[in-house]
């Protein structure tokens, strides 16, 4: 472990350089090369043993996630939220949620909505409608069956877009650091809820970095502002140009994810036509963080 936290406690301040040169050179430096380096064997998700848990702490201060092996453990929501509570998470939001809404498979549910069809979904965090006050930190995932074709995710830490961005633009990571960028609008009724706004970018009170972002535009009210505007527009530019450090793999069966809400996409896929056989993902999210 680096304990980053501790040790750069200012690394993502912007009027301090010292820490922040050092940390990013560090961060840079372990972030893992490719899928292989993210994935963490356990011998049965729901028991994980000291060694285990020290190897996914290790990866989610380098990368903020990891992909784990669910081992003997059955693959269910249940197994899922016993690994979250083992690495210390366990404030979901389900009740805030259609009961179904974690079941990640083309049910057709919430109107269709993208997550719940074999469509491509483009580079976001997850539960950007509940704005930057009560934020969704984490999310976690575990694959029971993948589609027939496709339904892969990239994955990219977005403590590394946060470097990507201070190095080529820091002034327009300022303004994602402190205004109010962009709202919650209602899809159905365009209405705007003042009270589910915020930033893009911010440190929660133990100082470790957040992200709300995504290029859906449905349930999203972008300020106008035209300071907001060009600094939106550097940060799509890079999800876009997708960097070196972005990783891509597919979550087979009894394969999982545990990230602090990193950016993903997920691509399409082809599914099975028989209920029994489509892809199946169960999903958490949690409003604590995994604090390595
Ligand atoms: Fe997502």
């Amino acid at each position: 472990m680096h304990h980053w936290n501790t040790q750069y406690p200012n690394r993502f301040n912007l009027d301090s350089t010292d820490d922040y040169q050092k940390w990013r050179d560090e961060k840079l430096a372990a972030y893992p090369g490719n899928l292989g380096d993210l994935v963490v064997e356990l011998g049965d998700m729901t028991a994980i043993t000291d060694a285990e848990k020290a190897r996914i702490m290790d990866l989610v201060e380098r990368a903020n996630m990891c992909v784990y092996t669910a081992g003997k453990a059955e693959l269910s929501m249940d197994s899922l939220l016993s690994l979250g509570k083992q690495l210390g998470v366990s404030d979901t939001d389900k009740s805030r949620r259609h009961a179904n809404s974690d079941e990640l498979t083309n049910s057709g549910i919430l109107n269709r909505a993208i997550p719940f069809t074999t469509r491509h979904v483009r580079w976001h965090t997850d539960a950007t409608y509940y704005g930057s006050d009560k934020t969704i930190q984490a999310l976690f995932l575990l694959c029971q069956r993948p589609a027939i074709e496709g339904g892969s995710n990239k994955v990219l830490d977005h403590e590394i877009m946060y470097i990507l961005l201070r190095d080529k633009n820091p002034e327009a990571l300022r303004v994602l650091m402190s205004k109010d960028c962009f709202k919650y609008k209602n899809p159905k009724t365009g209405e705007i809820d003042d009270h589910l706004g915020g930033k893009v970018f911010w440190t929660n009170p133990d100082g470790y970095l957040c992200h709300r972002f995504s290029f859906r535009k449905m349930d999203m009210a972008w300020s106008e502002d035209s300071d907001v505007r060009a600094a939106r527009d550097e940060l799509e530019s890079l999800m876009l140009n997708e960097s070196g450090h972005v990783i891509e793999g597919r979550l087979e069966s009894g394969l999982g994810l545990v990230s602090n809400n990193v950016l993903h996409t997920r691509e399409k896929l082809m599914d099975s036509e028989d209920p029994s056989n489509k892809r199946l993902l169960f999903r958490t999210r949690f409003y604590d963080r995994v604090n390595c």
